[in-house]
């Protein structure tokens, strides 16, 4: 037994039994390029799952994280510090909106949205307490976020879920409006589904939501947990398209892998939450806020969201010529670096031999390979990735 063997039977001893783990355990990281405990290397397009947008050891990450560690981890909200004002501040400079609660995770994000949505509710006069969101969504595990969430896998055995949750076909705007009534109090949409599938929104579809939320003053609220964070070559993927939400969600990627999740909203929102509605004991702590800093430094002072443009239309060439090659590649789907390809066979066969063959991808929905890679990923390390998979793809058509 090797000592990546080793730990993960340790692992499996001891640690609950959530998640369908790899026989892999990591060492360190470098770059785009994780490393397991016998050495092996990973050319790293999970990412954590989106999370490490500075890739792994990011220079001034690392030190930005040890040198708030040695001056201020955590004080309460009762007081303000300065790297969880200056990363507010950020965010509110390069978005529509005004003001952030600081959470620690997505879940915990979307809790503060539905929350929000029924306190604006309530602070209006307004008796509508119901939330839209769309079908195959995801929205995180907890009983609000596992609720909204629009896929009935993560919902098995938990009932009862969080009244006044309605779901609809996404990119549906009939089917939206039909559901919607004197009871709707908000809509909770991805722009670009993620663990759906990756599922771009149309964007006459958001325009018309945003139409149809003014007209009925409704609280339009985007979930950017996966989406956002310059992942898709702009800070909100909601840029894209022109449409303003009031109010939208953040975690994975925007302290760069320190746990943190943000909800943002427009003044007009914001104002549902007065002191005690709502609360967070880590939420915006100053290690997790200064790694925020760095981050958004990174994307905006320091070419990380061109890079991301540059790189996703790459990543979307090749994978439109892997499509041309491999009959197995039913649709290319994506918007920088969020991309997906849609296989006609399962996705895990290929997703098995690409990590075996040193590439990390991880699967999305329905037979959909996911690239996520760091947004930092170079030219070279996209040609690598894209020629392990290439083979992977070849191995796949020959046995289908
Ligand atoms: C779009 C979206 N929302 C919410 C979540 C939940 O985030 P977390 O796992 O940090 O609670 C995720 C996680 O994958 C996500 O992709």
């Amino acid at each position: 037994m090797n000592q990546t063997e080793a730990l993960a039977a340790r692992g499996a001893a001891v640690v609950m039994n959530t998640y369908s783990r790899f026989p892999i355990a990591f060492d360190h990281g470098k770059g785009c390029y994780v490393w397991d405990m016998d050495g092996k290397k990973y050319l790293d397009f999970v990412a954590g799952i989106a999370v490490n947008s500075l890739g792994h050891g990011h220079e001034a990450l690392s030190k930005k994280i040890a040198e708030q560690a040695q001056k201020l981890i955590h004080v309460s909200n009762l007081y303000y510090t300065e790297p969880q004002i200056s990363l507010a501040e950020a965010i509110c400079a390069h978005s529509g909106f005004d003001k952030v609660f600081f959470c620690n995770s997505g879940a915990e994000s979307i809790e503060a949205a539905l929350k929000i949505a029924r306190k604006y509710a309530t602070m209006k006069g307004k008796p509508g307490r119901d939330i839209i969101t769309m079908e195959h969504s995801f929205h995180g595990r907890t009983y609000g976020a596992v609720t909204a969430t629009g896929q009935a896998k993560y919902q098995k055995g938990l009932d009862p879920l969080l009244p006044g949750v309605k779901h609809v076909p996404f990119n549906d705007l009939e089917a939206l409006k039909a559901a919607v009534d004197e009871n709707t109090c908000a809509i909770l949409m991805e722009p670009i589904q993620g663990e759906g599938g990756i599922h771009p929104a149309d964007k006459a579809y958001l325009e018309a939501v945003r139409a149809l939320c003014d007209e009925k003053d409704i609280v339009l609220l985007f979930d950017e947990i996966q989406c956002g964070v310059g992942r898709t070559g702009e800070l909100f993927a909601y840029q894209h398209y022109g449409v303003q939400p009031d109010g939208a969600t953040f975690a994975k990627g925007l302290a760069g892998g320190v746990p943190i999740g943000a909800f943002m909203a427009t003044e007009r929102l914001a104002q549902a939450f007065q002191p005690g509605d709502h609360a967070s004991t880590f939420g915006g702590n100053p290690l997790a806020t200064a790694a925020g800093t760095v981050v958004m430094h990174e994307l905006f002072e320091n070419g990380v969201l061109e890079n991301v443009k540059k790189q996703g239309e790459y990543l979307q060439q090749k994978l439109l010529e892997c499509k041309e090659k491999y009959d197995i590649i039913a649709d290319v789907r994506g918007v920088g670096l969020m991309q997906g390809i849609e296989l006609t066979i399962p996705a895990s066969d290929v997703i098995a031999d690409s990590i075996a063959h040193g590439l990390l991808l991880v699967g999305a929905g329905t037979n959909v390979i996911r690239f996520v890679p760091p947004l930092i990923i170079t030219k070279e390390e996209m040609d690598e990735a894209i020629s392990i998979l290439d083979g992977a793809l070849a191995r796949a058509q020959e046995k289908a």
